[in-house]
């Protein structure tokens, strides 16, 4: 592929930034089976998501730490994301190396991080709440069980996962901030610390 090659390092200087007008284009289905190409680019992902969350390596390699990151940050339009979400003491708590993920229901009932959110593909502080779905269903080929699975999340998973799909189509998290009023109140709607 023109785009990247295998042995392409993922780390904060080779994440696309938001100035880069890539970040913005589209994501294609990935072909089915997978092919090794696709496998090893999303095992890299997913290597970054976890060795970010450790100050050791994070540091030493450069990277930023983050709960996911989507193949178009490193250049690739393809709908590919790994997810690893852990607890405090590091202990992962979920993880995922999606292939081609779909929102299949979600639930009217909103909610936010009540933090904001943050994105490896942006260096700007953008304050202000970024409204969700609390819960949604999300279908997918699974890198990792190497078979089709269901998700069913609620609160920060099902934040993450939105945050991640919404890059498949070139959004960005602080699009969907209110701009006149960041931190409105959605009556109804679940904070999450
Ligand atoms: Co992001």
């Amino acid at each position: 592929m023109w785009y990247y090659n295998i042995a392409m390092l993922i780390n904060n200087d080779t994440i696309i930034k938001d100035d880069n007008p890539l970040i913005r284009r589209k994501s294609e289905d990935v072909v089915l089976p997978l092919k090794d190409e696709d496998r090893d680019l999303l095992m890299q992902m997913l290597k970054y998501v976890d060795d970010s969350t450790v100050p050791e390596i994070a540091e030493k390699e450069n990277l930023r730490p983050a709960v996911g990151i989507s193949a178009i940050q490193i250049g690739v339009p393809k709908k590919m994301t790994a997810i690893i979400i852990k607890d405090d003491e590091g202990n992962k708590l979920c993880e995922y190396a999606l292939v081609n993920p779909k929102i299949i229901s979600n639930s009217v009932e909103k909610a936010c991080l009540s933090s904001g959110e943050g994105c490896l593909s942006v260096v700007e502080e953008h304050e202000g709440l970024v409204y969700r779905s609390l819960r949604v269903k999300v279908k997918a080929y699974d890198a990792l069980k190497d078979e089709n699975i269901i998700i069913k999340a609620e609160g920060y998973l099902a934040i993450v996962l939105q945050h991640e799909l919404d890059h498949f189509k070139g959004i960005l998290f602080y699009d969907r901030i209110n701009k006149e009023n960041p931190y409105f109140q959605l009556p109804d709607s679940t904070l999450i610390d």
